[in-house]
């Protein structure tokens, strides 16, 4: 799967995006936004904003610094950015492997619903890390994989499929942090089953 095809696909997306997406999964943004424990004035990165459905729920007194692929994705969340008069938010069309910041630039770092549509989430989440300044929170929002023998191998099996409409359902959430050298700090299961899960890392030095 190349960025082109995520890019033409949440292009796609973006006309109906928050009708399937939006309240179904709206809990777990607001746990999201809870473990970011923002405060006034902290620079936030948003990666793969999206429509921007996180937005009504972070504070106004912080500078957020949001970006996505899809242009037609943003272009929604640039339109709740207005009704919401969100004069703190700034948008831009990037890719999230080839963050244009410097090292260091973020408080806070935020991915909702985003590592398991991107073709290399190791290299989003190094990119992550190396723009979130240390002792920064780095917070992941996502569906891992489930070691359950039936449904993990079903999961593990049926994701390439899954990939071709969006996502992927078999990243494994122990092997992304060990690999990227982070260590979970706080967990918290979004759904009954915990396939759903809100981690809060802590940027090391
Ligand atoms: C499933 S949506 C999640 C949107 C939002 N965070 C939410 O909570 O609803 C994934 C978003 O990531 C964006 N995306 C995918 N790959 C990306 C990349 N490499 N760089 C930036 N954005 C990307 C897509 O365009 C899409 O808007």
């Amino acid at each position: 799967m190349t960025i082109e095809y995520v890019e033409k696909l949440y292009n796609r997306y973006s006309t109906f995006y928050d009708l399937l997406f939006g309240k179904v999964f709206h809990n777990g943004r607001e746990i999201a936004s809870e473990l970011l424990d923002l405060f006034p004035g902290a620079q936030l990165l948003e990666v793969g904003i999206g429509t921007g459905l996180s937005l009504p729920l972070l504070p106004r007194n912080i500078q957020v610094t949001a970006i996505d692929l899809s242009l037609k994705m943003l272009n929604h969340a640039r339109k709740r950015i207005g009704a919401l008069n969100s004069h703190h938010v700034q948008l831009f069309k990037m890719d999230a492997t080839q963050l244009e910041f410097a090292d260091n630039s973020f408080d806070r770092v935020l991915a909702t619903y985003f590592i398991s549509t991107v073709p290399d989430p190791i290299k989003v989440i190094l990119e992550m890390k190396r723009v979130c300044r240390s002792g920064g929170y780095l917070v992941f929002l996502n569906h891992f994989h489930y070691e359950v023998p039936v449904i993990g191998s079903l999961e593990k099996h049926l994701s390439p499929l899954f990939y071709r409409i969006g996502f992927r359902t078999d990243l494994n959430l122990q092997e992304l942090m060990e690999q990227t050298g982070l260590r979970i700090e706080t967990l918290e299961k979004i759904d009954f089953l915990g396939h759903w899960k809100a981690v809060r890392c802590v940027s090391p030095d």
